[in-house]
């Protein structure tokens, strides 16, 4: 029955890339600043595996890339308003640096998608107006980061009762425990 649970969470999570509008598109990163702290933003969900293994695009430059070197244990938090689930995926980032299969997803973006990754200067950069910002040409700070999840904490509100279960991954498999919500 748990396992039934993780299938359906898998399978709203592709919901969340191929369907329009879907809660899931876009989640909130967590990540542990470098001084201290924790950095939160919202990102788009680009790719699901069927081990739950979440992609999103970023600029190399940004912040959370160096966050995410400097401690890669990240949380991605999604809620689904009408199904009343949250989900909290715990996991490692894991930085795709093979500039062959970077490129073969650079080539197939949308050109104003592309632009997110071209600024002149890094996001966060400061800016004297809005017109000031400018593009790179050639170059580009394109990444994508994979979140490999160990946690899962997932809770259904329901009428009735309330569901929460946490899966952690043991040896390759995923043990889920319900536990009090
Ligand atoms: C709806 C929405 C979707 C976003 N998607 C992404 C994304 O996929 N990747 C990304 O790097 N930033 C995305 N952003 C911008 C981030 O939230 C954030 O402002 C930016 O990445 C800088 O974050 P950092 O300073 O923590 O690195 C998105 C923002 C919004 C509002």
């Amino acid at each position: 029955m748990k396992a039934n649970f993780l299938e359906e969470i898998y399978l709203e999570l592709q919901c969340g890339i191929s369907k329009n509008g879907h809660p899931f598109r876009c989640f909130a990163l967590g990540s542990i600043g470098l001084e201290s702290g924790v950095g939160l933003r919202t990102v788009v969900l680009r790719e699901v595996s069927e081990n739950l293994r979440l992609t999103f695009y970023t600029d190399d430059r940004s912040p959370k890339i160096a966050e995410m070197k400097h401690n890669g244990e990240v949380s991605a938090l999604f809620y689904h308003p009408e199904k009343r689930w949250q989900l909290r995926i715990t996991g490692n980032a894991v930085i795709e640096e093979n500039p062959i299969l970077l490129e073969g997803i650079w080539e197939n973006l949308p050109p104003n998608s592309k632009k997110d990754y071209t600024t002149a200067t890094a996001p966060g950069s400061l800016l004297n107006k809005m017109d000031d910002l400018t593009y790179l040409d050639v170059k580009n700070h394109f990444c994508t980061v994979q979140i490999v999840p160990f946690f899962i904490d997932f809770l259904k509100l329901g009428h009735s009762h309330h569901t929460r279960i946490q899966f952690s991954l043991e040896k390759g498999d995923w043990k889920g425990t319900f536990v009090v919500p």
